[in-house]
């Protein structure tokens, strides 16, 4: 941009006059900072203060920051309702916006500040689309809450739900919890989606390692906040773009970081997305190899007993990128954003001595993986297995079918599913959802019931990383497209061999044939508004779920 010396731009001027921008402010380059700030949930509740900490970094390194705000949708605050819809329309909205504000004003270079699950994702994307020297700052986790002595995250709040039915609990328990689980500002407090992600942006090379693992609420935040300000000018005088940073080894080693750390199976969609914008050719398959590739090497929530706290006390990202460099599964030949190698990473990672978090690779948390993809007749253009871990297992079972999250939510918490069945939830895919929703009612109601391990739950909907147990999520093609799983009829035998990596409906194909001509879809379109336009332009899960 250049205001200050183009006559022609006078117009212009006095508007950054009227902000009390000086001549000189003009001529400096100017810095987009993008904040996902919303006071409707704790996740970004911190974002303004840090937008301001970011412009003293950016000013301090002789730029000229300009704020501007995004939307974003709380997936904890919509989760089981209709608004869960919204959560991963919003990542659309979000990196639509951001890419708008920066082709609009035409910023030399950008921060974005990100926290809510969809938001960290969003960012990424728009920084691939808009590709000018950009810098990703996570605005950190929450802290645990205590609760009669033990450490609770936002999954025990969802886990107490399937407590609660079986009369583990009562409503007192539950409504006493949720006045402790979440005690001040931050994202959901182990490796679920958002930390999930925030991980993904150190490995992708976007973020600074050190700085996302930082809780929301502690005081170096804010100093680690200047300093991105400050990274964000030596990437510009550096002329380094997001597109000499998101190369196929820096994918890579974003996989290896989810498999290794058993992240979010939601990563599966938002890595094929952000390759999607970067010109990447990511496959859904690629992410499945990798995946078997890495055990998990931290003990952390929801597959351990850690949070992220633990997990930042114990020497964060950095220590697991040294023992991922040590063994050999991380790619070196990356660019990061600060102009570190990986092995300047893993050369000043410390751990802490007597941490019990981050684990060395020859002797993993879970020597199988954190992901698998699935295909099979149930599923050919593949799905998401959240396998936690667990080692190869063989499942057949009964399929008790739901169309929609409510109807499975009632049932399970009415008794009516029991150990052995394989309970299918569908028309809750990108398009017929449409928007996707996390089954973490279902999940949480499952496992709070102690059958969180002998039902399998298979949805082409998906999860919220705060999801455990058996489940199966982002099958496609969708039951809207007339997906197989549009065809399945309580009773169907349902195959899941982990090993083979196969999910298969075990229907002879003249009574599916005859199924399929009686299939029609359930009449039940979005007419208006965002929803519709979504389920019109959004694409398979299998591609990142993306709107084209
Ligand atoms: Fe925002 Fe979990 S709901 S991070």
């Amino acid at each position: 941009m250049n205001i200050a010396d183009d006559p022609d731009r006078a117009p212009a001027r006095s508007h950054l006059y009227a902000m009390g921008l000086t001549e000189e402010e003009m001529r400096q380059p100017t810095v987009g900072i993008a904040s996902t700030w919303t006071g409707t949930m704790p996740c970004n509740l911190t974002h303004r203060d840090l937008a301001r900490h970011v412009a003293t970094g950016v000013r301090r390194a002789g730029g000229t920051p300009m704020e501007f705000n995004t939307i974003a949708v709380s997936d904890n605050l919509t989760m089981g309702t209709p608004g869960m819809r919204a959560s991963l329309v919003s990542r659309e909205v979000i990196a639509d916006s951001i890419e708008l504000m920066g082709r609009a004003h035409q910023f030399d270079a950008m921060v974005c500040i990100v926290g809510c699950d969809k938001t960290v994702p969003a960012a990424m994307m728009a920084m691939a689309r808009l590709d000018i020297p950009s810098v990703l700052l996570y605005s950190g986790s929450m802290m645990p809450g205590t609760w009669r002595g033990r450490e609770v995250t936002i999954q025990d709040m969802w886990e107490a739900l399937g407590e609660r039915a079986v009369g583990r609990v009562s409503q007192d328990d539950v409504d006493d919890l949720a006045r402790h689980a979440c005690p001040g500002a931050g994202t959901c407090a182990a490796q679920y989606t958002a930390n999930t992600m925030g991980t993904v942006a150190d490995f992708l090379g976007l973020a600074p390692f050190g700085v996302g693992d930082i809780p929301a609420t502690a005081g170096e935040k804010t100093a680690a906040a200047e300093r991105v300000g400050e990274i964000a000018l030596d990437a510009l005088a550096r002329g380094l773009r997001p597109s000499s940073i998101l190369t196929e080894d820096a994918f890579h080693n974003a996989i290896v970081s989810v498999a290794a750390m058993g992240g979010s199976t939601n990563a599966v969609l938002h890595l094929l997305a952000i390759a999607r914008e970067a010109g990447i050719d990511l496959s859904i398959d690629t992410i499945g190899t990798v995946c078997r590739e890495v055990p998990i090497i931290t003990a952390l929530k929801p597959s351990g007993p850690h949070t992220a706290a633990d997990l930042w006390r114990a020497g964060g990202t950095s220590l697991v990128a040294a023992r991922l460099l040590e063994a050999g599964v991380l790619r070196e030949s990356v660019t990061l954003i600060d102009g570190r190698s990986p092995a300047d990473i893993a050369a000043t990672a410390v751990g802490t001595e007597g941490q019990t978090v981050v684990r060395e690779v020859k002797s993993p948390v879970k020597p199988a993986g954190a992901l698998a993809i699935l295909r099979g007749s149930l599923s050919p253009d593949g799905c998401v297995l959240k396998l936690g871990g667990r080692p190869d297992f063989v499942r057949q079972g009964p399929a008790r079918v739901f169309d929609s999250e409510e109807e499975c939510f009632e049932a399970i918490q009415g008794g009516r599913i029991t150990e052995g069945d394989v309970v299918i939830v569908r028309y809750e895919g990108p398009a017929g959802g449409p928007g996707m929703r996390e089954m973490l009612s279902i999940t949480g109601a499952l496992v709070g019931q102690g059958l969180g391990e002998s039902v399998t739950l298979v949805t082409d909907g998906r999860f919220s990383g705060v999801s455990r147990g058996l489940v199966i999520g982002h099958v496609a093609p969708e039951a809207w497209h007339g997906g197989p799983i549009a065809l399945v009829a309580d009773g169907d035998t349902v195959v899941v061999d982990s090993a083979r990596r196969t999910l298969d409906l075990d229907v002879p194909a003249e009574e599916l044939a005859e199924r399929r001509a009686r299939w029609t879809r359930p009449d039940r379109t979005v007419e208006r508004g965002v929803l519709s336009k979504y389920a019109a332009a959004v694409g398979s899960a299998s591609d990142g779920a993306i709107t084209v």
